[in-house]
């Protein structure tokens, strides 16, 4: 694969690089991108009606036995060469940060460190009705399970649509958009907002931004370089090239 000189030029000499990531990049470790058909059980669902504080107040026991049908899936798979790039790109540059939208864990397995997880992560558990991160709590084999500390129900720590963002991971996101010399947008749609706004933000702050995706998104016009291939094969050419 060959990458525009330019380009390179600009990457070799970079101190700050920021990456957006979202579920195409654990698309290749075999995660199901979100707006891809659910399968089996789970096809006769919208993602909408599975992922938001109101299917989760009408059927609780469905939304916690999805959630966890989907933690046994993460659990079973790898991060791919991909996410193994992108932590290796960490050690490279001076200051590098990592914005996800994906609630797998799967770049923390791949030993990335400084990770912003706009939408939460899949393993963590919290009280829906205090919002308490609960790591323990007494098997009694209901479910969901029960807040060891008020009676509530126990949901994952991610964020269902009709939530908002996590306020501090916002203004990190925000902050490492906008204080960057690349800008990376990797396996996004780039249309779910506010997530959606950082290539933006970037290109307003006068980074030059970089998009990795086999289809075309909306950003893809706007971007400075667009590579049309699987970020697994894209990334680690890229690592070879600036290595050389
Ligand atoms: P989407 O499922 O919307 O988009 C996945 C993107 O990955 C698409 O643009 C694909 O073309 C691209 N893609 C697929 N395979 C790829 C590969 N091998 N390499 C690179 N790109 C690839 O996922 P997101 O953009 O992450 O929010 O969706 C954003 C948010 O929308 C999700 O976090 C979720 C959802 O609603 C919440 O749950 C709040």
């Amino acid at each position: 694969m060959t990458f525009p000189v330019e380009f390179i030029r600009q990457l070799a000499g970079a101190k700050r690089v920021t990456v957006l990531t979202g579920a195409g990049v654990s698309a290749e470790s075999g995660v199901p991108t979100f707006r891809d058909a659910q399968t089996g059980l789970w096809a006769k669902f919208k993602p909408g009606e599975l992922a938001t504080p109101q299917a989760f107040r009408r059927n609780p026991r469905l939304v916690w036995e999805w959630y966890d049908w989907r933690r046994k899936r993460v659990a079973g798979v790898q991060p791919n060469p991909a996410h193994l790039a992108l932590a290796e790109m960490e050690r490279l540059f001076p200051h590098f940060h990592l914005i996800t939208q994906n609630v797998d864990g799967l770049h923390q397995r791949a030993s990335s460190r400084n990770v912003i997880e706009l939408h939460g992560n899949l393993t963590r558990t919290k009280c829906f009705d205090e919002g308490t991160i609960i790591s323990n709590w007494p098997d009694t084999g209901e479910i969901p399970p029960k807040c060891p500390n008020c009676g509530g129900l126990l949901r994952p720590d991610v964020v269902w649509f009709n939530e908002p963002m996590p306020e501090a991971e916002m203004e990190r996101a925000i902050e490492a958009s906008t204080h960057c010399d690349i800008f990376f947008s990797i396996g996004t749609s780039a249309a779910v907002y506010p997530a959606a706004s950082l290539p933006y933000e970037a290109l307003r702050s006068g980074a030059t931004t970089v998009e990795i995706n086999p289809e075309p998104t909306p950003f893809t016009e706007d971007a400075h370089f667009a590579f049309a291939g699987a970020a697994g094969l894209v990334l680690p050419a890229l690592l070879n090239r600036i290595r050389t």
